[in-house]
């Protein structure tokens, strides 16, 4: 990659409280899955299903965080940063996702919370980050029955009352949009159902689920709430009517269908048939935020699928870019572009956070440096430096992630993290970039 010059962020418009974070959730990186009452989730009964993780692996151990919290910790505070950013377990607080509640679960988070604040760490909790209790897929078919964004607001209830007090920020729902395509639609992820856009109803549920949460945190006194939603430009794969058109509608689907009414009150007209809004829904899905989170990792092209697919939609490989280990292009300058065009359909949007923006490069520790993933980050930042010279109010960005971790249906193979996780001896190893960030957070300035 090529070489970059220093930049002070204040010299260059990155706001004075601008936050630095890391990001994780609790499936990815707690492992600990039979113990203290935890109940399961559709992400513990996907992964005991042949052939659905590439490695055959869980997330049962991960990194075995539940165990090494005080470490973690530690790790946190040395990295210097503003704001940790992890998921809870909704099967850890209520096993069976309503109902009684487990209090060791709800321990766990407590001492999570109250050793970030004595370290002068910005908690800031994710409500769903995948894994729904498997009794309510059980009971009520997970996020495609109603029943279970009801639930989702009552779990929300019950956390509130518990950390509202001390948790600086909050996001209800994770990447609503991946659930929904991931989990639903295409089958890649729990619970493995292939819908298609027979899918669209988990989507409404979700963010159903999400205004439900943001009034149970409100009641409970949150002062801070937002969203992690997942945006990608998408670029057409060629000039073609049937591409363009095609990209149309994936861009409607990912980009538009999950924040239009978050923030517009409203879904785009091309697709709200499919989603089963009843009166008053849009009216609590469209509460004001906070701040409005976004995951970036890359852009996507698209183009029409053969006539009669069950999937219209295809996505051909970005040609033309350094790829990631994961094979993802990396586009730094398609941050810039989302930005600019968020900021452009949502003009009244509050306060844009990035909630994850990161890269998979296997490096280890000890072997030829992490470069790659320094220059990722690096060269993301830049772009939101000039997002923010733009005028766009950008006010924190979470690196994903803090740690090598449990990456769904990928197991244990693509490795994202600040910190190295040495998966059979559990011995966590800050890589090259982990200093890097150390530096940028202490300096407020990037520099290689
Ligand atoms: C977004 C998801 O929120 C996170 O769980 C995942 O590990 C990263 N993307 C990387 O794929």
């Amino acid at each position: 990659m090529s070489e970059l010059p220093d930049t002070d962020l204040p010299g260059t418009g990155l706001p004075a409280g601008f936050r630095f974070g890391a990001s994780t959730a609790a499936y990815q990186i707690e492992g600990a899955a039979d113990e203290d009452g935890r109940g399961p989730s559709v992400w513990d009964t996907f992964c005991a299903e042949l052939g659905r993780i590439i490695d055959h692996s869980s997330g049962a151990v991960a990194c075995d965080h539940y165990h090494r919290l005080e470490d973690d910790i530690a790790l946190m505070a040395r990295l210097g940063l503003d704001a940790y950013r992890f998921s809870i377990s909704w099967s850890r607080v209520l096993p069976t996702g309503a109902g009684e509640i487990n209090q060791q679960g709800l321990d766990f988070y407590d001492r999570l919370v109250d050793g970030l604040l004595e370290r002068g760490i910005e908690p800031m909790a994710t409500l769903f980050h995948w894994d729904t209790p498997q009794a309510l897929q059980d009971a009520h078919g997970g996020w495609l029955g109603r029943e279970t964004a009801q639930g989702f607001g009552d779990y929300a209830a019950v956390v509130a009352e518990r950390l509202a007090d001390r948790v600086a920020h909050w996001c209800p729902v994770n990447e609503p949009n991946v659930v929904t395509v991931f989990g639903h639609a295409l089958g890649i992820h729990a619970p493995g159902q292939s819908l298609v856009f027979d899918a669209l109803p988990a989507g409404h549920h979700l963010l159903l689920g999400h205004g439900l949460a943001v009034q149970a945190l409100r009641a409970a006194g949150a002062t801070s709430i937002g969203t992690a939603t997942n945006h990608m430009p998408v670029w057409p794969a060629t000039s073609a009517e049937e591409d363009v058109a095609t990209a149309g509608l994936l861009d409607t689907l990912w980009n538009h269908s999950f924040a239009d009414p978050i923030l517009l009150g409203r879904y785009p007209d091309d697709l709200a048939p499919l989603f089963p809004a009843q009166d008053g829904d849009l009216e609590t899905i469209s509460a004001p935020l906070d701040f409005y989170g976004l995951n970036y990792y890359n852009p996507t092209a698209a183009a029409a699928a053969p006539e009669g697919a069950a999937n219209p939609i295809e996505q051909p490989p970005i040609t033309g870019y350094p790829t990631t280990d994961f094979g993802w292009p990396v586009v730094t300058d398609g941050l810039h572009e989302l930005l600019t065009a968020l900021h452009r359909r949502y003009p009244e949007h509050p306060p844009f956070v990035i909630t994850e923006n990161g890269a998979s490069y296997n490096t280890s520790p000890d072997g030829d440096g992490d470069g790659d993933r320094i220059a990722y980050l690096d060269l993301h930042l830049r772009q939101i430096e000039r997002a923010v010279a733009d005028g766009i109010d950008v006010t924190g960005y979470c690196c994903w992630s803090l740690m090598d971790n449990f990456e769904w249906a990928e197991g244990y193979t693509q490795r994202f993290g600040l910190v190295h996780v040495d998966y059979d001896t559990l011995v966590r190893t800050p890589r090259e970039s982990f200093d890097w960030y150390a530096a940028v957070i202490a300096g407020h300035k990037i520099r290689r």
